[in-house]
């Protein structure tokens, strides 16, 4: 019977390690027991990615023991709605309490209509818990914006253009794709954590033909997708490709607020993962792509989406949100 010893940190920053499980997992034919007794802390990353692997497991009956979890950990990884069925009914969870001012637990979205839904969900998870600023408070007399305002800006710019990219390109490329997303809000380190984890196609597929991709790699394709305007490519235009929908702008100005908020970002798919700044790593391998980041909360509500646009190489049309 395989047994899995899974990582003391199942995290973004430990996605290699969190990826290497995930994939054992995965590989499980029969019942598969999950030794818990190295976890130390697991983030929205660890979670969402736990919780679509327990969902194949499910899918396939192969049974998941989980042994030697600490009791806290246990209980808050269900709490956050990432073990599917696998908790048997016997364990001691104690009272839920509502916290959708500060998280969203792990929650599937089927399809591309209900994005909007679950972008609008994670934003006000996340800008829920300003209990130090009033609900009413008044708006900056130079911006008109309250920082619940400012906050939201970012991040609904953020989900929304995450969540179009997995039904849009998966779309395209003949997936059904479903995303698996969680967030939540840290106050002592006032930082912002969140992932979109994907079953669709992957970045090489996406990629594979464009004629800027220096090598059929998942490593330069997730590198590629960086790239400002990497779909409004003129060639791609004149050749009637179905990207030239896109501006190809959308992934640039996610990792733009990122590095303007001093954030740090994690893109994985296929073998490779890249931490947005550094080198892409080899990995054990996630088929489709998962996207994660942490945001300083304080620095994050000073972004404005427009002046990021400016900063593009070439103009391109500022997106409309309407989370009203
Ligand atoms: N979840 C994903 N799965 C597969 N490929 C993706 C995914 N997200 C992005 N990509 C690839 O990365 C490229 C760049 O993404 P980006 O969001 O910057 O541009 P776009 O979606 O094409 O255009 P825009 O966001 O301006 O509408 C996409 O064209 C697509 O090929
Ligand atoms: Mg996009």
């Amino acid at each position: 019977m395989p047994r899995i010893a899974l990582p003391g940190y199942p995290t973004a920053r430990n996605l290699p390690g969190l990826l290497a499980a995930a994939r054992r997992m995965m590989q499980a034919s029969c019942e598969l027991t999950c030794d818990g007794d190295n976890l130390k802390f697991i983030d929205p990353c660890g979670l969402a990615v736990f919780s679509c692997v327990a969902e194949r497991l499910m899918a396939c009956d192969i049974p998941v023991l989980l042994v030697n979890f600490p009791d806290e950990l246990l209980s808050y990884i269900s709490r956050m709605d990432a073990l599917g069925n696998l908790l048997d009914t016997k364990t001691e969870l104690g009272a839920r309490r509502d916290r959708h001012d500060a998280l969203l637990e792990v929650s599937k979205v089927s399809s591309g209509q209900e994005s909007d839904e679950i972008a609008r969900m994670l934003t006000g998870s996340l800008i829920g818990g300003m209990s130090d600023i009033p609900e009413d408070e008044e708006p900056d007399a130079m911006t008109c914006m309250t920082r619940r305002d400012a906050l939201e800006e970012p991040l609904a710019y953020i989900f929304t253009e995450l969540l179009d990219n997995v039904f849009q390109h998966g779309g395209k490329h003949g997936f059904e794709p479903s995303a698996w997303v969680c967030a939540q809000y840290y106050p002592t380190s006032d930082l912002v954590r969140f992932v979109i984890v994907d079953d669709g196609c992957g970045f090489l597929a996406s990629l594979g033909e464009h004629p800027d991709l220096p090598e059929k790699s998942d490593a330069a394709a997730i590198r590629l997708a960086l790239k400002e305007k990497v779909s409004g490519n003129p060639t791609l235009l004149m050749r009637g490709s179905e990207h030239s929908a896109n501006q190809g702008i959308g992934l640039t100005v996610v990792s733009r607020i990122v590095s303007m908020s001093r954030g740090r970002m994690w893109i994985a798919s296929g073998d490779a993962a890249l931490e947005l700044g550094r080198q892409t790593v080899p990995t054990d391998g996630w088929q489709s792509s998962i996207l994660a980041a942490e945001l300083p909360r304080g620095r994050l509500m000073k972004i404005r989406i427009h002046q990021v646009i400016e900063t593009l190489d070439a103009p391109a049309i500022a997106p409309k949100l309407d989370f009203s």
